[in-house]
């Protein structure tokens, strides 16, 4: 990959959204994006102000092979005017491109994921060209046409996430002599000299390229695409975690993770016996770190897994390791729930959010060995607070995704499913290592609404009753024992 090497500056940043307090893995509130979004148009009204003030005394230095920055050097003319200042530029702070993954998306489509240095996206329209050099050198070269899709809605950082979409006329490998895809960086509109960097994003070696690959049936039902996981997550939870869902979603789903630095030797341990069963992939990204986005560039992760794996499984997908998929109707399955959503490219999931910390007090039971989904049976049952929806996808439709849906496919969304599928969540519960249950309510808690700090609670145990089927799967499946 070659490694953009501007000597151009990187400008101050003055969009990003406040970081999240809470430090939580989801961003908060469709709010803070509308806010964000009118504070990015409000900004590129202002642009010209910027143009003037930022970017017109933009100098750029060669890209050439050489990869250390050196300051620019002024021409050695003789410059009467006594008056006359120069800049001097040192280093550069952002990549023009860095690129995560390329991926075929099709017979005549591809997607680039990568991250780009967000001032110019924002302040300038940077654009990226695509080409098919095939293998066969008695064949010519084909461009395709590009466009960018920035879906990271405007939370980036110093780094935005950048998916570029190439797509062809028709097949540039149709023969199957193999080649290789190149991709074409601008540095911007403004850039007058139209300056880029050219990298090869993708190879395909001869005979490679299987039709069938892009065509259903797919190879799973199901697939998981998590976000960036990071922080001390709690072994037992995440065990919990997996075996619900491995039996939730059945043998034919696949799970993908992605460790940003949370997968400590605990975790993995527990993920291991599913990685060795085929049914979990674990991707290690702890390199994300050099590139700052937001949150552990979830969204960079979750675009990644998206082309990654577009033609993986009729529905993926995305929600986080505190939060578990539930059916609602007792007579309905996934499979059914699902078959209904078929003429749909996406549907959101309405949350249950469960109290991390509210228990009965039960003699009868002992907690402590208890499960965190079997012990925390109080939600909140407040109305009219907006909560963080999660979706589903059929991927083959998707160009781009996002965190709580996509805003990039083609076809209908549908978000009316509280009746059909939920998913409960314990937030602030994968990274407590002490005792889950630190306040207990009396067993008349059962029948009545419980309120705790102006929070409305009721009695929740759909998930406590699965309990010990998922213990008996766990059990069976991976021979950890109980
Ligand atoms: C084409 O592919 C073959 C087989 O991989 C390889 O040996 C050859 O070098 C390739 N030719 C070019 C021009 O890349
Ligand atoms: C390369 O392309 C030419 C012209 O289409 C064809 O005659 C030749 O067989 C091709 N070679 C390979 C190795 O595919
Ligand atoms: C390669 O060139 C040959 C001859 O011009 C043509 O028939 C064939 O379709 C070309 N292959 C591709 C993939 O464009
Ligand atoms: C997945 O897609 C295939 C082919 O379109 C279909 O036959 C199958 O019923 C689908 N499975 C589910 C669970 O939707
Ligand atoms: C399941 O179906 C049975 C028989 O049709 C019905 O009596 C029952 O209420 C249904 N349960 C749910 C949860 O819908
Ligand atoms: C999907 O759309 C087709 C065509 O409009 C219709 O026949 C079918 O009943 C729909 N399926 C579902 C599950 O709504
Ligand atoms: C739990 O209930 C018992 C009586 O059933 C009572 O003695 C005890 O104080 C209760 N504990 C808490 C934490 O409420
Ligand atoms: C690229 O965009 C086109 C629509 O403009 C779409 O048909 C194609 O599936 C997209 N490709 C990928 C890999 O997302
Ligand atoms: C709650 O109500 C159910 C049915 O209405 C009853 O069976 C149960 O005993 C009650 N539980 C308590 C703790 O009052």
């Amino acid at each position: 990959m070659v490694k953009a090497d501007s000597c151009r500056l990187a400008l101050p940043m003055t969009t990003s959204p406040p970081a999240n307090p809470i430090g939580n893995i989801f961003i908060k509130s469709v709010l803070a994006t509308f806010v964000a979004l009118t504070l990015l148009i409000f900004l590129w009204n202002l642009q010209p102000y910027y143009d003037t003030l930022l970017l017109s005394p933009t100098t750029y230095c060669s890209s050439s092979a050489t990869s250390i920055s050196l300051p620019i050097k002024s021409k050695t003319t003789i410059d009467l005017n006594p008056n006359k200042r120069t800049f001097q530029a040192y280093g550069s702070a952002a990549a023009l491109f860095v690129q995560m993954g390329a991926y075929r998306g099709g017979p005549t489509t591809f997607a680039v994921v990568g991250l780009a240095s967000k001032p110019i996206h924002v302040f300038d329209r940077p654009s990226y060209k695509c080409e098919w050099i095939p293998n066969n050198s008695s064949n010519s070269s084909i461009q395709g046409k590009t466009y960018k899709i920035l879906p990271d809605w405007g939370y980036g950082r110093v780094y935005t996430v950048v998916v570029v979409n190439c797509t062809f006329d028709a097949n540039p490998n149709a023969d199957n002599s193999g080649g290789k895809l190149m991709i074409y960086a601008y540095y911007g509109a403004s850039s007058s000299d139209d300056k880029y960097e050219k990298f090869t994003a993708l190879e395909e070696t001869p005979g490679s390229y299987d039709d069938s690959n892009y065509r259903p049936p797919y190879k799973y039902e199901y697939l998981y695409c998590g976000s960036s996981l990071y922080g001390n997550l709690n072994a037992a939870r995440m065990r919990e975690w997996m075996a619900y869902h491995a039996w939730f979603f059945g043998s034919n789903s696949h799970f993908v993770f992605h460790d940003a630095g949370g997968v400590s030797p605990e975790v993995r341990a527990v993920l291991e016996p599913w990685i060795k069963a085929g049914r979990v992939t674990l991707q290690d990204i702890r390199g994300q770190a050099e590139y700052d986005g937001y949150y552990y560039n979830q969204f960079l992760v979750v675009n990644d897994c998206l082309h990654r794996y577009r033609h993986a499984a009729n529905w993926t997908f995305y929600f986080d390791v505190d939060e578990y998929i539930y059916i609602p109707d007792g007579n309905a399955s996934l499979e059914s729930v699902l078959k209904d959503m078929s003429n749909y490219t996406q549907f959101t999931i309405e949350q249950n959010a469960m109290s991390s910390m509210l228990c009965m007090n039960d003699s009868t039971q002992h907690y402590s060995r208890e499960w965190g989904f079997e012990k925390l049976v109080f939600r909140d049952s407040r109305r009219k607070v907006r909560r963080d929806r999660k979706y589903a996808i059929q991927a083959k439709n998707a160009y781009a995704t996002g965190v709580h849906m996509s805003e990039n496919v083609i076809g209908a969304s549908l978000h009316n499913t509280h009746a059909k599928i939920r998913y409960y969540h314990y937030h602030n519960s994968i990274t407590v290592h002490q005792e889950l249950c630190r306040n207990f309510l009396p067993h008349s808690a059962m029948n009545a609404t419980i309120w705790l700090d102006k929070i409305s609670y009721v009695y929740d145990d759909n998930l406590k009753r699965l309990a010990p089927t998922i213990k008996l799967f766990d059990a069976n499946a991976v021979g950890l024992g109980n």
